[in-house]
């Protein structure tokens, strides 16, 4: 069984209406953690050592947050500044991460044929995730193509339960290794292998 670990960013999960359905998902299910940064650190003091320790414990590492302004909530690069220490994370001697798995799951307000060239957003999502795609790869650690729920505006409350109930079968599929991630490879969004697993 793989060990998952979710570095959750929403500031105000209150509000949310999917993150709060996805991530209720996920603490439901054995094996994976879930941290939730802005609950954790509400002042931004990031407590770096429990940071890594938990890194360490884990073998896939979910970076899941709505985007925010084509990035990421602010903390989650708050944690990636403070967190990804030279010497431990990268350089000659850094290699704590090496090998690790990270997927970004994330939710995008715009609809899925706006993140395309030519689209309202000019960009795709591989695109714009690009800073994390290759900060992972400096930390020697593998980038997989990011799961995303693309929409979230439009989505009715039967949609989101869906959306939910899917989530729930991708971490089990990821926590179970029941996902050929080698496949997946160079793939856009993990979006098509996920429902074709499902599906199947
Ligand atoms: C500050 C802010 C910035 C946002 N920026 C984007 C964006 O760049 N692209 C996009 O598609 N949606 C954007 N959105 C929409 C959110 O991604 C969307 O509301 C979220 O995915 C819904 O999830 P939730 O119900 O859990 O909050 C933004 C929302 C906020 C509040």
């Amino acid at each position: 069984m793989a060990r998952l670990l979710i570095l959750f960013a929403h500031p105000a999960l209150e509000k949310s209406r999917v993150h709060r359905r996805l991530i209720r998902e996920a603490q439901a299910i054995e094996g994976v953690t879930v941290n939730d940064l802005y609950e954790e650190y509400p002042d931004f003091q990031i407590n770096v050592q429990r940071e890594q320790a938990l890194l360490l414990d884990h073998d896939l590492i979910v970076l899941q947050h709505p985007m925010f302004w084509y990035s990421t909530p602010a903390i989650l690069k708050q944690w990636q500044d403070l967190v990804l220490e030279h010497g431990w994370a990268y350089g000659s001697r850094g290699n704590a991460l090496r090998g690790k798995l990270v997927l970004s799951l994330i939710t995008t307000g715009g609809g899925e044929a706006a993140y395309q060239h030519g689209g309202f957003n000019r960009y795709t999502i591989a695109e714009l995730l690009a800073p994390i795609a290759q900060t992972v790869r400096l930390c020697k650690m593998e980038y997989l193509p990011p799961y995303v729920i693309f929409g979230t505006h439009r989505m009715d409350e039967d949609a989101i339960a869906m959306a939910a109930a899917r989530y729930r079968r991708l971490l089990l599929a990821l926590r179970d290794d029941r996902i050929d991630l080698a496949g997946v490879n160079g793939s856009p969004v993990l979006n098509p292998a996920v429902a074709m697993l499902l599906e199947g």
